[in-house]
């Protein structure tokens, strides 16, 4: 094509509109992705879910009911309608016409209900808070730099590694043991239903067991078992007192406390193989003969799913930490002198991993 001034320039292909709107289609809502997550913490932090619950069992409320219950003197309406029509469009309420009228009420369903914070032992709220917190988000900036320079992305975002940062702000801290307590309640459900070798354990030592909930799940269905929660010390501190557990805090790389089976839920995956080879030494002097740690994590199977993003999501919050395929969990293990090493799936993204000394 000739232009005004005489120079030749090429002709632009033709685009495929159908093939730049479809490509567009998926890029779109990977891009806002986080739209979903702050919708989600709007709710919860509004208390949407609870203010449906106290209306009752399977209730509807309209907008003007739930803003009457709102902490504001001048609630946005038309703004708490649109986030409840988000809601109801990205599936975690449900909405229906008043009867004899053209106002809508909005109901909660099986996925909101967990996000009630009352009476629900099955609260995923706090998981909510904690992961769209701005110091849990700020690292996801600085994931580049995990690989360009293998710098730790929490650790460029804040100047400290995230285990440090918990224990020099004590409100993070409780959110972040709030957060792992409430994200390990449906897991334990599991664990505790399919896996029947906790009658046999005397001694269950859960190093980096958090606040206690997870040897607390097991001990209500294994009363028998003595148990002993081992985490850092500013750990314990926030730790409450539970009947059949012993806390004692320490750090694994030091030393872990002695008993017949050592119990570790998404430990290893905090770490890089050279430091899990650490821990699983110490774990290696803590056990006796025959003795058994049990590992629930993710084993990565082909798909993407939850574990792609827990493997992202500990590539920013974790110093070497990443999920682990089959082949990697049998190398780690055997490496530190583990035995028979038995895969359990439990749902299907989590794993027990069973390896005898
Ligand atoms: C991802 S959380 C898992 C908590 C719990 N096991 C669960 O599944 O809910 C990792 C835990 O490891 C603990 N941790 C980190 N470094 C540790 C160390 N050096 N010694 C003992 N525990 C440690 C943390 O304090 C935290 O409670």
């Amino acid at each position: 094509m000739a232009e005004a001034n005489g120079s030749k320039t090429q002709a632009q292909p033709v685009a495929d509109v159908e093939e730049l709107t479809a490509s567009r289609a998926v890029l779109y809502p990977l891009l806002w992705g986080f739209a979903g997550s702050f919708v989600l913490r709007t709710a919860v932090v509004l208390g949407l879910p609870d203010i449906i619950a106290r209306a009752g069992p399977d209730e509807t409320l309209t907008v003007k009911q739930i803003a009457a219950q709102l902490k504001s003197e001048c609630v946005n309406e038309l703004g708490l309608q649109r986030v409840l029509t988000a809601l109801v469009n990205w599936q975690l309420f449900r909405c229906t016409k008043a009867e004899m009228s053209e106002e809508m009420q909005y109901g909660l369903k099986p996925v909101s209900k967990l996000l009630v914070t009352e009476n629900n032992p099955h609260n995923q709220a706090p998981v909510v808070l904690f992961q769209t917190d701005p110091a849990a988000l700020a690292p996801w900036q600085q994931l580049h730099r995990y690989v360009l320079y293998g710098e730790s992305a929490w650790q460029s975002a804040h100047g400290k590694e995230l285990w440090t940062c918990l224990n020099d702000n004590p409100e993070l801290n409780k959110c972040f043991n709030a957060c792992m307590a409430s994200s390990t309640t449906i897991d334990l459900s599991v664990l505790v239903r399919e896996y029947e070798g906790f009658k046999d354990i005397k001694t269950l030592v859960d190093v980096g067991g958090g606040t206690g909930k997870t040897l607390e799940t097991i001990i209500s269905s294994y009363p028998h078992i003595h148990g002993i929660n081992y985490d850092l010390p500013h750990v314990i501190t926030d730790a409450p007192t539970i009947p059949g557990i012993e806390h004692v805090a320490g750090s694994m790389f030091e030393s872990v406390p002695s008993g017949d089976t050592i119990f570790m839920k998404r430990i290893m995956h905090d770490w890089s193989d050279e430091s899990c080879l650490k821990i699983l030494n110490n774990c290696q002097k803590a056990l006796p003969e025959k003795g058994k740690v049990l590992i629930h994590d993710c084993v990565l199977q082909q798909s993407g799913g939850l574990p792609q993003i827990y493997d992202m999501l500990m590539m920013a919050h974790c110093d070497g930490g990443m999920e682990r395929r089959e082949e990697q969990w049998r190398k780690l293990l055997t490496t530190a002198g583990f035995s028979t090493i038995n895969f359990i799936e439990l749902l299907q993204e989590q794993w027990l991993i069973e390896a005898f000394k």
